[in-house]
């Protein structure tokens, strides 16, 4: 960890709440909905498609993962009633009950599902840290056997297991994200050099399309990107057979290098009242966002 990243982590609880704002505004759409949706306006307009993400996870009462179901029920409605088609919602089962009881957690979800289901949407099941791994992918298994096309998850690349779950999720046709994952996870089930990471990526990218599954691309390395430009033209695949997806304020530039090119994009769009938790625990969790955040800060003052 550099000494810069080091000292942003370590000194963020002690930084004035308007402050942490002032670093996550550009990552973040808002605190409300309606917040949320002047970004994603301004996103369609650039043409890119987008996913939108309520802050909220790892909660720790029913009642809470209750309000947070009815919140994607609002949101899917909005979406609907807005008619932004190029919308789709992104979640993380924490934020509907995964860590306090599976069962009311695949409960929630069969909720959200009947929603997306009349709405015509999709919603992507975020992957989060290893303890919810197992869980993550049964759930997204049991309701993909309800629910079909209407759901697909996440794998990240810095796991050991990867190429096993891309084998075994994709026994029956499946929509993946790839990503590197950002959570930093033990060498003893994860990779922890950075090229043997982006290394597993590609390598699961070719399984996955090899296996004829639909990919949302998720990264801005641009050494991912090429690899992956170079593994559609292997595939022969057309550009409605995946997508990339960037991360709200996050390398613009190569974000529009690709829609120019005639890929789809994706931004990954997180909003609410939840922000400043949010914020400060992906720092915590990964403090080299500290160091995206704060040169992508420095690098905009002085542009
Ligand atoms: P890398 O970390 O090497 O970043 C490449 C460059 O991008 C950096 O040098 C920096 O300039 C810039 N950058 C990357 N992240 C930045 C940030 N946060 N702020 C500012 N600049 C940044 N992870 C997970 O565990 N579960 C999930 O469900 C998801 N979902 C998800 C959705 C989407 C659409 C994206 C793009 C990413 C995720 N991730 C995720 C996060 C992902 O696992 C990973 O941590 C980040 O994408 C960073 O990895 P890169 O591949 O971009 O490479």
């Amino acid at each position: 960890m550099s000494l810069l990243n080091r000292a942003v982590s370590l000194t963020l609880p002690l930084v004035p709440k308007p402050i942490v704002r002032h670093f996550s505004k550009r990552y973040i759409a808002g605190s409300t909905l309606d917040d949320a949706l002047k970004v994603v306006s301004d996103l369609h307009r650039q043409g890119a498609m987008v996913t939108m993400d309520i802050l909220g996870e790892f909660i720790s009462t029913r009642d809470e993962a209750t309000i947070n179901t009815e919140d994607y029920l609002a949101l899917l409605q909005r979406i609907h009633d807005e008619r932004l088609h190029e919308t789709n919602v992104s979640v993380k089962l924490s934020a509907l009950g995964l860590l306090l009881d599976e069962k009311l957690c695949l409960e929630n979800m069969r909720r959200v599902l009947q929603a997306v289901s009349k709405t015509g949407n999709f919603i992507r099941i975020d992957m989060e840290d290893s303890p919810c791994t197992t869980a993550t992918l049964a759930i997204h298994q049991a309701l993909r056997s309800e629910f079909g096309e209407r759901v697909g998850v996440v794998l990240q690349s810095r796991m050991r297991r990867t190429m096993d779950d891309v084998d075994d999720v994709a026994r029956e046709p499946a929509n993946f994200r790839l990503c590197k994952g950002i959570y930093l996870e033990p060498r003893k089930i994860a990779y922890t050099d950075p090229e043997l990471i982006r290394r597993n990526f590609v390598l699961a990218l070719d399984r996955m399309f090899e296996l004829g599954c639909y990919v949302g691309i998720a990264t801005h390395d641009e050494i991912l990107v090429w690899e992956s430009l170079r593994l559609i033209r292997k595939h022969g695949l057309t550009s409605d057979q995946y997508e990339f997806q960037m991360l709200l304020g996050v390398d613009e530039q190569l974000r529009s290098i690709l829609i120019d090119a005639g890929h789809r994009l994706r931004v990954y769009v997180p909003y609410g009242a939840q922000w400043y938790a949010y914020s400060v625990r992906r720092l915590k969790e990964n403090p080299q966002i500290a160091g995206h955040a704060l040169r992508a800060m420095l690098v905009g003052v002085r542009s």
